[in-house]
């Protein structure tokens, strides 16, 4: 069964979107009224914070408790009435499956149990969308098309050409690691907590950035790979206690200033290149990590020198926000573009050279 009675607003009632995100560990909802953005809610997970990473089956579990009081607080802060809903969206995918299945089946549920349509929304495209969100208060610039975006969260780091809200083509991709989870991992291997990018952030900030170096890949094209940093910063660390077992209690802000000097540094040398090779000049920053301060400088640094216009986003649209979910829907409701009650949630996208 694909189908379910819908009812479509007319030219004079307002589009009116109900997105929602939990494909890890932040449960989000977000309301959006003819592409404004009237609320935007979000529960994230303490949970995870003994495991150094995200447990899924927890994830799941947290889900489940904080789904309907997210929702609830989304729509009442917008001052919008469940009647007054065009559609619902939601994050289909890539994901955890168990995670995803939470917001997925709300989801169908309300939209089936309003009688509108449901707007599937792919979680990549959200964060590269995230430029596009539009608040009642806050003017800002948008991106022209194409532009390139440099996508970097705890589960990818892409650099993606993006032609139109829909046409979004990877250039290049991690052909492992994604930059967020090195910088959760080398954190858990130094005993300092998940998620571990935004503690090595502050350590940073006191540190000498050139203190140790680390391996850097030797990769081809476009693509990125972080597992040999990891290994690299791993088995320095193991040397370096074997002689001082205080070492990373009395480097830390070094280790964390020359960890974070390692990535950037990689992110940077790709996108500079991707740049080079497209002429494209308009230049975005997206997902988590695009909250790092070495790295947000390094963006501006590198502008200033080549001539790039740059899009970084607002702080609360970089991580995982309903609020992305929601500017895809509304770009698809005008489409047209509604999602079969019956197609299933995916962890991992289908093609390797485009973002759907
Ligand atoms: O986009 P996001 O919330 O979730 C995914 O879709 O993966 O990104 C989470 C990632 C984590 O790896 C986290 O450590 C990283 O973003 N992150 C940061 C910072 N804030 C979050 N990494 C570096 N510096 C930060 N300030």
């Amino acid at each position: 069964m694909t189908t379910h009675s819908t009812t479509l607003p007319t030219p004079e009632k307002p589009v009116c979107i109900l997105a929602i995100e939990s494909s890890c560990d932040d449960t989000s909802a977000a309301v959006m009224r003819n592409g404004l953005l009237l609320s935007n809610v979000t529960a994230s997970q303490a949970v995870h914070e003994a495991y150094g990473g995200v447990v899924p089956e927890l994830a799941s579990r947290a889900h489940q408790q904080h789904i309907v009081p997210v929702v609830h607080a989304a729509l009442k802060q917008a001052g919008v009435k469940r009647e007054e809903l065009s559609a619902i969206a939601v994050t289909l995918g890539p994901g955890l499956m168990g995670s995803l299945l939470v917001g997925v089946s709300f989801a169908k549920g309300l939209a089936m149990s309003l009688g509108i349509p449901l707007i599937e929304a792919n979680h990549l495209q959200g964060h590269v969308l995230a430029h596009f969100i539009k608040t009642p208060d806050e003017p800002h610039t948008v991106p022209p098309y194409p532009f390139l975006c440099l996508l970097v969260s705890g589960g990818n780091s892409q650099i993606v050409k993006v032609n139109a809200y829909n046409d979004m083509e990877i250039l290049g991709q991690t052909i492992d690691d994604a930059a967020g989870e090195a910088m959760d991992k080398c954190s858990k291997v130094m005993n300092l907590g998940y998620p571990g990018g935004p503690i090595i952030d502050r350590l940073a900030r006191k540190g000498n950035p050139k203190a140790f170096a680390f391996s850097k890949p030797h990769i081809a094209g476009l693509d990125y790979s972080f597992s040999g940093l990891k290994t690299s910063f791993l088995y320095f660390l193991r040397d370096q206690l074997a002689t001082d077992p205080d070492f990373i209690a009395h480097h830390l802000e070094d280790l964390a200033a020359s960890l974070e000097a390692t990535i950037v540094d990689i992110l940077m040398k790709k996108l500079d290149l991707a740049v080079k090779q497209t002429g494209i000049h308009h230049v975005a920053l997206s997902g988590g990590v695009s909250a790092n301060t070495a790295l947000r400088d390094a963006f501006k640094q590198r502008a200033d020198k080549r001539g790039w216009n740059i899009y970084i986003p607002k702080f609360s649209y970089t991580t995982d926000n309903a609020a992305m979910i929601a500017i895809t829907a509304h770009h698809k409701f005008l489409d047209k573009d509604f999602c079969p009650l019956d197609k299933p949630a995916y962890c991992r996208i289908s093609s390797k050279t485009k973002l759907q």
